[in-house]
């Protein structure tokens, strides 16, 4: 598979980091092709400009899109699973990684309708998205308050929605205790990067087991 993962972090000395590290290497075990956008490494800007939401806010599909933004989109058409790997800052993705939805899922692109309220959707639908995030909060926490479904809901029913075939949240929770946890989640990363194929396949929509440590 062509894989493209979208990694927002700003330091190496992270254990998200050592996650992105285990899985490129498992991937590349497996076969698969990876391309990676480092968005802090690329200094990728994440706030939307002025011009940029004339056409956003007002849906003027017609005015031009940032090289940056096109240069996210051709990877996404080269791409078969995106994977957005990522730490839990309160409750969601970095402000880094929202950005990119904000500026990448442009209108007419991801979303839109024309003139006669038909659906404009450029972006090819991918087969597999795969939410991966370290989280300090322990995997029953999160769930057990809610915060575990309104990330999923966030992530998986808005952004990824119709946009892919298949989509999963892994939580890598509990990483305030990182002694505990590193090891289970870097093996677990291990696994699923070499058994993608496999992974893909048996998939089932809303599988509560990828929550549990
Ligand atoms: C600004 C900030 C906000 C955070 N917010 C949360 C949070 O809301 N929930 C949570 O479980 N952990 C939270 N954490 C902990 C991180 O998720 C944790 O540090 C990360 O998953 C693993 O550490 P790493 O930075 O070494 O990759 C937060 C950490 C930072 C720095």
């Amino acid at each position: 598979m062509n894989i493209l993962i979208i990694y927002a972090h700003p330091s190496n000395k992270s254990f998200t980091y050592k996650v992105l590290q285990t899985l490129v290497k498992a991937l590349q075990m497996g076969n698969h092709q990876v391309e990676i956008s480092d968005l802090y490494k690329m200094e990728f800007q994440s706030d939307m400009t002025e011009e940029e939401y004339e056409r956003e806010g007002f849906a003027k599909m017609e005015l031009p899109l940032s090289e940056d933004v096109i240069a996210e989109h051709r990877k996404i058409e080269r791409a078969d699973c995106i994977v957005f790997l990522y730490p839990v800052w309160w409750s969601d993705c970095p402000a880094k990684m929202k950005g990119w939805f904000d500026r990448v899922y442009s209108v007419g692109y991801a979303y839109g309708y024309d003139h006669d309220g038909e659906k404009v959707m450029k972006m090819k639908r991918i087969k597999l998205g795969l939410v991966i995030c370290t989280a300090g909060h322990p995997n029953n926490f999160l769930k057990e308050t809610g915060i575990a479904e309104s990330m999923r809901n966030v992530m998986l029913d808005d952004r990824l929605g119709v946009r892919f075939e298949k989509k999963e949240m892994i939580i890598l929770g509990g990483t305030l205790e990182l002694e505990k946890v590193a090891n289970s989640h870097l093996e677990k990363i291990m696994n699923l990067g070499i058994n993608m194929y496999k992974f893909y396949n048996t998939l089932i929509v809303d599988n509560k087991d990828f929550y549990d440590v």
